[in-house]
């Protein structure tokens, strides 16, 4: 088995948080490949129906039930880390929410909804925000440790030219803006560790489905080419890349 994340030391531990299905699962499978990890930490919030995960089955892959939005969920996963030792060198937030029952990206200020607000807020922003809170003391302490939460260039308030899905874009400048934040306190915590926002560019998951029809061709990328892209994003950054917010080919996004 090679290597392609040879900017992280051997026999590293990684999480993904998100990981029954799109992207996260994706990321799974693609660092279960790769001899950098040795062991691969996955979380989703039903792990009995999450069967594509189970079906990765094997002695790195540990794979533990997360719901993101659950304070004491996330304090239990940081608290059966210790007990198995384990320090991710590599964290990557991948969980979000776009649309889901009964709600959709609002046209227009009409449209907009408490509770899909809240919804769309809990996991995109502040479901991340615990995972920093938790994990930060548990990441590795030698060597390069990244903490990745997978954004969307809609968060951009620079880019925003089209308008639209209020609470998605709003949820994503506000997961950007923890980022931003914790990177200056990883600054002066933990001084081995980055952390950034990563846009995957659009890909052809659940998520997307819905809106696939208007983008260009060629845009649309498969999950396991969005993989590869983030990995490669995410092997290639160093201490000065830290707080940034960064797109699959590596260019950094306004904010
Ligand atoms: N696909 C794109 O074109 C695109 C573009 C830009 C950014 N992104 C971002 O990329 C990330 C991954 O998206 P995707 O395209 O892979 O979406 P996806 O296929 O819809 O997968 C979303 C994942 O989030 C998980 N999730 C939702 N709520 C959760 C919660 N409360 N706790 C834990 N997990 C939860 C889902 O788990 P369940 O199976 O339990 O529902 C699922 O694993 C998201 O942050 C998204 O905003 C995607």
């Amino acid at each position: 088995m090679r290597s392609r994340l040879e900017s992280f030391p051997d026999a590293s531990v990684a999480l993904v948080q998100g990981a029954s299905r799109g992207i996260g699962l994706g990321l799974v499978k693609a660092l279960l490949e790769d001899a950098a990890f040795e062991t691969i930490v996955a979380t989703c919030r039903d792990p009995a129906s999450a069967g594509d995960l189970r079906s990765l089955a094997c002695d790195r892959l540990s794979i533990r039930a997360l719901d993101v939005t659950d304070p004491a969920q996330v304090e239990n996963l940081g608290r059966a880390l210790d007990e198995e030792g384990l320090r991710p060198s590599l964290v990557v937030n991948a969980a979000g929410v776009l649309h889901g029952e009964g709600f959709a990206p609002e046209k227009k200020l009409e449209d907009l909804d408490m509770r899909a607000l809240e919804r769309v807020f809990a996991v995109n922003a502040f479901g991340p925000a615990l995972m920093l809170k938790t994990l930060r003391p548990r990441l590795a302490r030698e060597g390069k440790a990244v903490f990745a939460a997978i954004s969307a260039r809609v968060g951009s308030i620079g880019d925003n030219r089209l308008g639209g899905w209020y609470a998605y874009r709003a949820s994503k400048a506000a997961l950007n803006q923890i980022i931003r934040t914790a990177g200056i306190e990883l600054s002066r915590r933990n001084r081995n560790a980055i952390a950034v926002a990563l846009h995957p560019g659009t890909t052809d998951t659940g998520l997307s489905q819905p809106f696939q029809a208007n983008v260009p061709a060629g845009k649309l990328f498969p999950v396991e080419q969005t993989c590869d892209y983030l990995l490669s994003v995410i092997d290639g950054l160093t201490e000065s890349d830290n707080g940034g917010f960064f797109a699959w080919d590596g260019k950094p996004i306004e904010w």
